[in-house]
């Protein structure tokens, strides 16, 4: 296989000792849900300061190697005029893409669902290049629910369409981030997340692979192993981080340049206290960080509360949320 230095430079940037990747890549509807914290109505305006507050905080670079952003965001910019991207890179950020459209149902699948947005996929990302973006995230979703659930079928066609998204990615020098999110949400064990969770990351590979992906430039953001929210008994950081490093073990080629992390509706601290078990688990075969949307976000729009003269607590709010998450990253909270 070709070697692809410009994907494995970014990959590494990415993945850098001590830095995570902010998710800031809601659609615009799913924005709305973090405005409505703050009681702030649905406008482009409060999106745009609140993604300006997110992104021109002093100092991020510190903790921050990646932003992920949305079609929306990555052409808007501060009220300067300044594009988003631009602000980013100007730190040494690197800007990044979701590019997945959402899900729609799997017909014949009760409650599955498949990730669309292959469509004109090339020419989307010869765009998003131009916009600076040097890497992308395609989400899928795995939902835990019946015994049968998911399926194989789900999860093969799932598998498929992330590989191809992967494949165009590298095509255009874009680093592809695969997402496949097993939901927290539910009432199902410890010992049943971790079935799926295998299975899950095991048939994605295998599929990357068939269809000679080069893992050296792709990163799998996964979700953290644990109980589902209404399972009787929650699960500690340490079962969490054996969970989850087993479930790595057992499906994640070492060639992967790297493995980020979802928060998926935990809480903020007990993200960041899950990731700090993980790293305490000692070196892996692969870089292991954090790629959280809520869990960084939360904090800072509480602090914001959508008030001008609360920016630059905001600010500082969220500069300490990504120091806390760094030093999990490394265990050393
Ligand atoms: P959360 O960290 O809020 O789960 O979001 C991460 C993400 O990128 C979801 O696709």
């Amino acid at each position: 296989m070709k070697k692809n230095t410009k994907l494995y430079e970014t990959a590494a940037a990415l993945l850098a000792s001590g830095k995570g990747i902010l998710a800031a890549d809601e659609s615009d509807g799913t924005a709305g849900k973090r405005l409505a914290m703050v009681h702030l109505p649905n406008e482009p305006e409060n999106r745009q300061d609140f993604r300006e507050i997110l992104f021109t905080a002093d100092g991020i670079e510190e903790y921050l190697s990646g932003v992920i952003m949305y079609d929306s965001s990555i052409r808007n910019t501060t009220d300067d005029g300044v594009p988003f991207a631009d602000v980013l890179t100007a730190k040494g950020i690197v800007p990044g893409i979701k590019v997945d459209l959402g899900t729609r149902d799997l017909e014949g699948f009760k409650g599955e669902v498949v990730t669309q947005g292959l469509d004109n996929l090339e020419e989307r990302f010869k765009e998003y290049y131009n916009l600076g973006a040097r890497f992308a995230k395609w989400r899928m979703v795995v939902t835990i629910d019946e015994d049968e659930t998911p399926t194989d079928e789900s999860l093969k066609i799932n598998a498929v369409m992330m590989t191809r998204y992967a494949q165009i990615a590298q095509a255009a020098g874009i680093v592809p981030i695969v997402e496949p999110e097993v939901i927290h949400a539910g009432d199902h064990s410890l010992e049943k997340a971790e079935i799926v969770t295998t299975r899950t990351i095991q048939v994605l590979f295998q599929t990357l692979m068939e269809y000679k992906v080069d893992l050296q430039g792709l990163i799998l953001k996964s979700s953290m192993v644990l109980a589902g929210d209404k399972y009787s008994e929650q699960t500690s950081p340490e079962a969490v981080a054996n969970a989850t490093l087993r479930t790595f073990h057992m499906s994640v080629p070492h060639e992967c340049a790297g493995i980020v992390f979802l928060s998926g509706g935990q809480t903020p601290e007990r993200s960041t206290e899950n990731l700090n078990a993980i790293a305490k688990m000692g070196e892996q075969p692969w870089t292991i960080t954090f790629s959280f949307s809520r869990a960084i976000e939360e904090p800072m729009l509480k602090a914001w509360a959508g008030k001008k003269e609360n920016e630059d607590k905001a600010k500082e709010v969220l500069l300490e949320t990504c120091k806390q998450n760094s030093l999990a990253s490394l265990g050393k909270l």
